[in-house]
């Protein structure tokens, strides 16, 4: 039960919820050791706290539709949103480490994945059109950004009218959590960063084992 992702996660925090000046999160990761990451990503066990199939669900994927995976890692969740849109859809799987990448298309191939289009970020430019996504998702990956207040613009802007933006964090303030709290964000954390930018707070869900499901709509 205790996986190695949660062995490995290391600190970081948030600061500059509520100030005027754009929120920071200091200590973020470095993922430089893609394959050594790639254990902790993929571990089996990881499945059964992460829950991926509820949490694909309630992210709400249709055929067709095109998802951004921000911060995608090795593609534990572009292969599964994959599947939810389809042969019509496309999955854009974004992260600023090349090696990472390498390996989600190791991984895409392995698993005869064809609709998913690795992309290479900076910590400063997602590259993504704007107008372009129906949703974007960041699962552990907000909490982890040099540049959250800037990063997440680009995603609204990247987003279509009423397109959705989905956090998956795990649960600050919550004893059962077994993370260290550095690492983890409060739901009014996330949506006091989220009063920033042209997005609204549609739902969270909020029973998954340790993390929760936050989601914002753009305005
Ligand atoms: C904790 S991992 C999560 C990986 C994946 N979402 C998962 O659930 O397995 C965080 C990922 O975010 C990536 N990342 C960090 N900053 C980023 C940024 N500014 N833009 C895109 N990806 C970023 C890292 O390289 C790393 O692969």
């Amino acid at each position: 039960m205790f996986s190695k992702f949660i062995a490995f996660m290391g600190i970081a925090t948030i600061a500059g919820c509520g100030t005027k000046d754009p929120p920071k999160h200091a200590h973020q990761h470095r993922f430089d050791d893609a394959a050594k990451w790639s254990q902790v990503f993929d571990d089996p066990k990881r499945d059964d706290w992460q829950k991926p199939a509820e949490v694909v669900t309630a992210m709400k994927i249709l055929p067709g539709m095109t998802v951004a995976d921000v911060g995608a890692g090795t593609g534990y969740y572009s292969r599964r949103i994959a599947e939810r849109v389809g042969r019509s859809g496309r999955v854009l799987a974004v992260d600023i480490q090349p090696e990472m990448l390498k390996l989600l298309e190791r991984e895409i191939t392995r698993y005869g994945v064809s609709n998913v289009t690795p992309v290479l970020a900076t910590p400063t430019e997602l590259h993504l059109q704007p107008g372009s996504l129906d949703l974007a998702i960041m699962v552990d990956v907000y909490h982890e950004l040099e540049y959250p207040h800037e990063t997440l613009a680009e995603i609204v802007r990247a987003l279509k009218p009423e397109g959705r933006v989905v956090f998956v964090e795990f649960r600050g303030g919550d004893a059962r959590v077994p993370i260290k709290p550095l690492h983890t964000m409060t739901e009014q954390q996330v949506r006091t960063e989220a009063a920033g930018h042209p997005i609204e707070w549609v739902k969270t869900v909020r029973d998954l084992p340790w993390q929760h499901v936050i989601v914002f709509r753009k305005r």
